[in-house]
C-alpha cells in the first residue's frame, strides 16, 4: 500500500480541523469522582500525598456531590473511613456505619441525578487492613470473607448505592454478591467488578486516604503485575458470575489490560486512575516539571483511547468543569 500524496499534517494545521478529525474526546458523562468521608470529621481533612483531594465530612460530601450533578459528572464512588475497627470489619455491614451512612446523605443529596457507586471490601474496616477476614495462621480466608462481602452489599443497596464495586479480589466475590442482592430484593442494584485488579505500588497515597493499617502486601489475592492472559480470565469468571461491569485497575501502567478487556469485554469497561497515578502528576505538576492540565487531559485521555467506556479519576470534577469550557 502506498500513499505518494498522502500528507498526515494537513489535518493538523489548525485547531479546528484538530478538533474536527479527533478520534477521542473526554465528556464529563464518563467520568467517575472517587470520594472518601470519614467519620467524625466536622469539616474536611486533607489528604497530604494527594494534594487537593480531601477525607470529606458528611456535609462536604454532600456539597461534593452535589457539584458533581452541576459538572454533569457522571457518578461519584464512595470509600468510607470508620472511627473504630475491628478483625471483621464489622463497621461496614452496620447500617449506621459512615460508609452506610454517606450512602443515604448522597441519595438523598443527588437523588437519581449521579450514580452512587460504592467500595464493597473490608480493608478500610478491618484492624488488620486487608481487604477480607483472616483465618489462623493470618491468610487472608476467601469464603469467609464472602459471607461478610455478602452482608455488606446489601446493607449498601439498602442504603441507596446504584452501584456496587467489589474491589477485594476474593474468588467468586460478584457470585456471592449478585446472590444476595437477589434474595434481598435489590434485582435493580448493579454490579461493577474489579475484574482484573493488581497489586500495585501505586496505591500508596490510598493508604494515606483511608487511615489504612495494612502491613505487608495483598500479593495473595490482588493480579501479579508480570500477567497479562490472566486478566481475561478473570474478567470472564466476573461475567459469568453475573457482573454488570468489569474495571481494570491501576489504569496508566495497565493500559494493555484495559485493551484487551476493552477489545473481549461484552459490556461497559471501566478504569481506576488511581491515588499513585493522581500523585505523581500533581508532584510533578507543582515542581514546574510538567504542564499540569495538559498532562491530566493526555493521561485520561490514554486511559479513553485504550478503551475505556467510565474513568474513576480523582480529577473528575476539575476535568469536567475543563471540558464545560
Ligand atoms: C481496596 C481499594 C484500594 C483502592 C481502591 N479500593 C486499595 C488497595 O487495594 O490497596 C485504591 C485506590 C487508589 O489507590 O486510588 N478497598
Amino acid at each position: 500500500m502506498s500513499f505518494p500524496h498522502h500528507r498526515p499534517r494537513r489535518l493538523r494545521t489548525t485547531p479546528a480541523l484538530r478538533r474536527l478529525t479527533a478520534e477521542h474526546r473526554l465528556s464529563p458523562a464518563e467520568l467517575v469522582l472517587p470520594a472518601f468521608i470519614r467519620e467524625g470529621l466536622s469539616s474536611p481533612h486533607p489528604i497530604s500525598s494527594m494534594p487537593g483531594v480531601v477525607q470529606h465530612s458528611a456535609e462536604s460530601l454532600k456539597r461534593a456531590a452535589a457539584e458533581a450533578v452541576e459538572l454533569g459528572v457522571g457518578g461519584i464512588m464512595l470509600f468510607g473511613v470508620p472511627k473504630h475497627r475491628d478483625a471483621t470489619g464489622s463497621a461496614a455491614v452496620d447500617p449506621d456505619g459512615v460508609l452506610n451512612r454517606a450512602i443515604v446523605d448522597v441519595r438523598s443529596e443527588v437523588g437519581d441525578d449521579l450514580v452512587i457507586m460504592s467500595d464493597v471490601c473490608l480493608d478500610e474496616f478491618t484492624d488488620h487492613g486487608h481487604c477480607g477476614v483472616l483465618s489462623e495462621d493470618g491468610t487472608v480466608d476467601n469464603d469467609a470473607t464472602l459471607a461478610v462481602y455478602a452482608e455488606m452489599a446489601v446493607a449498601q443497596a439498602n442504603a441507596g448505592a446504584h452501584v456496587l464495586g467489589p474491589s477485594g479480589m476474593m474468588d467468586g466475590q460478584v457470585a456471592v454478591i449478585r446472590q444476595a442482592l437477589e434474595e434481598a430484593g435489590h434485582q435493580e442494584t448493579a454490579v461493577l467488578a474489579y475484574a482484573a485488579k493488581y497489586a500495585s505500588a501505586f496505591y500508596g497515597p490510598f493508604r494515606e486516604a483511608v487511615d489504612s493499617q495494612l502491613q505487608g502486601d495483598r500479593r495473595t489475592y490482588q493480579m501479579d503485575a508480570a500477567n497479562r492472559r490472566e486478566a481475561l480470565l478473570e474478567v470472564e469468571l466476573d461475567l459469568e458470575e453475573g457482573a454488570d461491569m468489569v474495571m481494570v485497575k491501576p489504569a496508566m501502567s495497565y493500559l494493555d489490560i484495559l485493551a484487551d478487556v476493552a477489545a473481549h469485554s461484552p459490556v461497559p469497561v471501566g478504569a481506576y486512575q488511581i491515588s499513585g497515578e493522581y500523585a505523581m502528576i500533581e508532584a510533578a505538576a507543582a515542581n514546574g516539571w510538567i504542564d499540569r492540565r495538559r498532562a491530566i487531559e493526555e493521561s485520561v485521555l490514554g486511559i479513553k483511547r485504550a478503551g475505556a467506556n467510565i474513568i474513576l479519576t480523582y480529577w473528575a470534577a476539575e476535568l469536567a468543569g475543563w471540558l464545560k469550557e
